[in-house]
């Protein structure tokens, strides 16, 4: 192979691989980009109107500039192409391989980048940022000092450190620069994000958010889906657009389309930067929501209201097991019947037998309800908690008196707040108080809407798909929904259920109910009851 040839192919990225642990690898968040998705970014960048000096910031083995030497061979000596890396192994390695080249002007340090030269400026920036969680970083307090400083706004220690590779280079880009990053989607649609996507905006730069929703995973065994942001610092900041990717050939196809901005006819979404919303999730700028597909939809709020589960402030304290009742002497007319954990309801259905199985095995089942202090024993467990300090805890000091609890009478159906595979309601028909990590859904039934209607539709997978529309999103795949969140999700309209159907839903559910209880495979049930939905929804 000649030199050239080698730096144009991803040998050299196999090689590291293969001779390099998995763990440091991952520790130093060292997985390389795809040779056609840095073709795809690498133009972005050189066709800036600022000049030559092109910055990676996170360079390992240099595949962006390998890239740019590949597609203009006849111009490369003219760019000054800087790269830095943390990993003094990696810089060595990418010195080898690319000094010397072809008579190119580069520049590699073994540096971190956040820490190191804030006040160069670069013509185009490109970079594939180390995914790696803020609390694994080394000096976390004085980097967020830092970037606070400069970004001259208070940033949250739960940042992942590429957010803060982004903010960065973002500063450092001179006017007619371009800057193109390929990072996690993620923040798009999290709580975490939101600073982050504000910043964008603010910066007036971003141009284009292309989001890759490969079915094959973009990074050699990091799962992740990720986005490419492309950013322009010139003139025409008053519009973003999204476009979603689902193959590799669909980003060679937007190839030469990129390269016409800005003269050219929009393909994807097109939002106002002034109209993006940080506070929401960006997911309604690029995907066409799930519940778009069907007819028949209202907010669950018209057949619900959902609220969240009792907040205690100190659990450990407020919670008894059979063993801890008995220790302290509490009488039951002192303790609710409670759900404290989404595990302890694994279900659909949660009844007596459920809750009785719980109190055998010794788990924390009962809620304090301290109303009468004339009970000695009682009054001794009060006192306990004032001695250790629970009275001044914040939930319990803001309430009067401070053991008193929130009033939240048990819900016929439960949600679970977190999870990872959609959506889950739970039946409560031990009729059980529930905490925080349930919340309480209390149905509007009437004349037109049955209990078991209402449920019989939440256990579908349809329901489940719709109300994921709703999701807030963290890491790993874990989900939320706040109590607004599921309020204001859409639900089939109830109303639009005829008897006949409504007749044929509530067998299904009966059947549904008896096999779950027994412990037997449920699926032809759902997916027949899901079936008579899609009817009203087709309607
Ligand atoms: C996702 S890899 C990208 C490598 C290469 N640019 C590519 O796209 O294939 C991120 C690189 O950033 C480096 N890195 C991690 N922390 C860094 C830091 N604080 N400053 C500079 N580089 C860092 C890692 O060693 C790794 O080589």
């Amino acid at each position: 192979m000649t030199e050239y040839e080698q730096i144009v192919s991803t040998e050299c990225e196999d090689k590291y691989i293969r001779r390099t642990p998995y763990e440091y690898r991952k520790k130093m968040g060292q997985f390389f980009t795809p040779i056609h998705v840095a073709d795809f970014m690498s133009p972005w960048v050189i066709n800036n109107k600022s000049g030559k000096t092109i910055l990676d910031p996170a360079v390992g083995l240099g595949i962006f500039f390998r890239s740019i030497l590949k597609s203009h061979p006849e111009d490369a000596h003219s760019y000054k192409f800087i790269g830095c890396d943390v990993c003094d192994k990696i810089i060595e390695e990418a010195k080898k391989l690319l000094i010397g080249v072809n008579e190119i002007n580069i520049q590699l340090m073994n540096e971190d980048y956040l820490i190191s030269d804030w006040d160069k400026q670069y013509d185009g920036i490109i970079c594939n940022p180390p995914y790696l969680k803020f609390h694994n970083y080394g000096n976390q307090k004085e980097l967020l000092e830092l970037f606070s400083e400069k970004m001259n706004t208070k940033l949250s220690g739960f940042t992942n450190i590429y957010t803060l590779f982004l903010l960065k280079a973002l500063k450092q880009v001179k006017t007619h620069g371009r800057v193109a990053f390929i990072v996690p989607s993620e923040f798009l649609n999290s709580n975490y994000g939101k600073k982050i996507k504000r910043l964008i905006k603010e910066s007036g730069m971003l141009r284009f958010i292309i989001i890759i929703d490969f079915n094959s995973m973009v990074f050699d065994n990091a799962t992740t889906t990720s986005c490419i942001l492309l950013f322009a610092k010139d003139d025409y900041n008053h519009e973003v657009e999204f476009i979603n990717i689902k193959d590799i050939d669909e980003l060679n196809l937007i190839h030469s389309y990129m390269l016409s901005y800005p003269l050219m006819r929009k393909k994807g979404k097109v939002i106002k930067i002034r109209e993006l919303d940080e506070a929401q999730k960006w997911r309604v700028y690029y995907q066409e929501l799930n519940g778009s597909k069907y007819k028949n939809l209202v907010p669950f709020s018209s057949f619900a209201r959902v609220s969240r589960g009792i907040a205690t402030g100190a659990n450990k304290y407020f919670l008894f097991s059979e063993s801890k009742r008995r220790k302290h002497g509490i009488s039951k007319d002192f303790l609710l019947p409670c759900l404290s954990k989404a595990q302890y309801a694994r279900k659909h259905f949660f009844g007596s037998d459920d809750f009785e199985r719980l109190r055998k095995a010794d788990k924390p089942i009962y809620l304090l309800d301290a109303k009468d202090m004339n009970d000695t024993n009682l009054r001794k467990y009060i006192q306990m908690g004032e001695k250790q300090g629970i009275d001044r805890k914040y939930l319990t000091s803001h309430r009067t008196p401070w053991y008193s609890l929130e009033n939240r009478p048990p819900a016929p159906i439960l949600a679970i707040v977190f999870n990872r595979s959609g959506l889950r309601f739970v039946r409560n028909e031990a009729n059980v108080y529930n905490l925080t990590s349930f919340h309480c859904v209390y149905p509007r039934v009437s004349l037109f809407l049955k209990l078991e209607l209402l449920m019989a539709y939440l256990i579908t997978d349809v329901a489940a798909e719709i109300f994921d529309d709703s999701r807030r999103e963290y890491g790993d795949g874990l989900r939320k929904f706040e109590p607004n969140d599921l309020n204001d999700a859409l639900v089939v309209d109830f109303q639009k259920i005829t008897p006949d159907l409504e007749t044929e839903i509530l067998a299904l559910y009966d059947q549904f109910r008896s096999l779950e209880l027994k412990g037997k495979d449920t699926s032809e049930i759902k997916n027949a009851l899901n079936d008579c939905f899609l009817k009203v929804f087709k309607r």
